[in-house]
């Protein structure tokens, strides 16, 4: 009989520590339970709504919506339900075209315009602004944020038409908020949860590179003075916590260091970036898509050279 049939089996080894299963799940960084996530594709007659990635987003298909035409209760809240579980709706080319684009819309609110000197208003009525590669110089869609988060009230919902889009690159990522939430560690999260911080328009410098009239960008600095805000947020509707500090608009958490500041900023921006929490929108022209605002964190991907990209954007109340 050899030697090695007469030992038991060593137990895993981590730097010399033994190890058993519970143990190796208590050790390692924590994973996802995927089975709170939808995965299922709902039908509504002809419409249906099909996970985008394991985590966040969807694609419709099957709708079709002309500038005057009536749209059914019952399909304005399957997209709304559709919505609230996957926090984007992509819906594929031929729903919408430009001219009925805001129609889609109008379906979950009301748009309001907020344009700035780069992104100007756009769309049938004007209440609509572009965001177009040709006029646009500042990059501040390139930095995760959630529309608006330096502002009380923040619009529910933010929507976009691909006017044109370059073959490949110029992706929107998505990252679910409330999945990277549920990435913390409990103990963390619940400290972070007792946390508040500041959010300001100018934390990136918006202000300053979108604002090159001084008059005009002090009206802007005097419009939208900081705010202090929870770190973690409830989504209103779906009861569930979203990480709420942004790269883009969060300036500093309250009652620490500067630094620990920064290292605390740190995890949640790491949370938010992790791919398991993500999708990669890619774009072909006439896709439109709205997300929540309230789930959702965003950011374009700035990888398409000289090429053209005209996107135009509602921002929904
Ligand atoms: C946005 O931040 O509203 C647009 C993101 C993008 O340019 O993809």
């Amino acid at each position: 009989m050899s030697l090695s049939a007469t030992l038991p089996a060593a137990p895993p080894v981590t730097n010399g520590i033994y190890v058993d299963d519970e143990k190796l799940d208590r050790i390692q960084s924590k994973v996802l339970d995927f089975t709170q996530y939808p995965h299922d594709v709902a039908t509504l007659g002809d419409i249906n709504i099909a996970p985008y990635s394991a985590t966040v987003g969807a694609t419709v298909h099957g709708l079709r919506i002309r500038p005057d035409s009536d749209v059914a209760p019952a399909v304005r809240d399957f997209l709304y339900r559709g919505l609230l579980r996957h926090g984007f709706l992509s819906f594929e080319p031929g729903t919408v075209d430009a001219q009925s684009f805001e129609r889609l819309v109008s379906l979950f609110g009301q748009v309001k315009l907020l344009n700035t000197p780069y992104t100007p208003g756009s769309g049938k009525t004007g209440q609509l602004n572009a965001i177009d590669s040709s006029i646009k110089r500042t990059r501040m869609n390139y930095i995760w944020h959630i529309d608006q988060s330096f502002q009380n009230v923040q619009p529910p919902f933010t929507s976009l038409f691909a006017q044109e889009v370059p073959g490949t690159g110029g992706d929107t990522v998505f990252s679910n908020a409330t999945a990277a939430y549920d990435l913390l560690d409990p103990a963390l999260a619940a400290y972070f949860e007792s946390l508040t911080a500041v959010h300001d328009v100018e934390t990136q410098g918006f202000l300053t590179l979108a604002y090159h009239d001084l008059a005009q960008r002090a009206g802007q600095r005097e419009k939208y003075p900081s705010i202090e805000v929870p770190l973690i947020r409830t989504h209103p509707e779906t009861g569930r916590k979203q990480i709420f500090a942004n790269e883009l608009y969060t300036q500093r958490i309250l009652g620490v260091t500067r630094r620990t500041s920064q290292a605390l900023l740190d995890v949640l921006f790491d949370a938010i970036s992790a791919p398991e929490v993500q999708a990669r929108h890619r774009w072909t022209d006439g896709v439109a898509l709205i997300w929540d605002n309230r789930t959702v964190q965003h950011r374009g991907v700035p990888d398409f050279g000289g090429k053209r990209r005209v996107l135009h954007r509602a921002l929904v109340l």
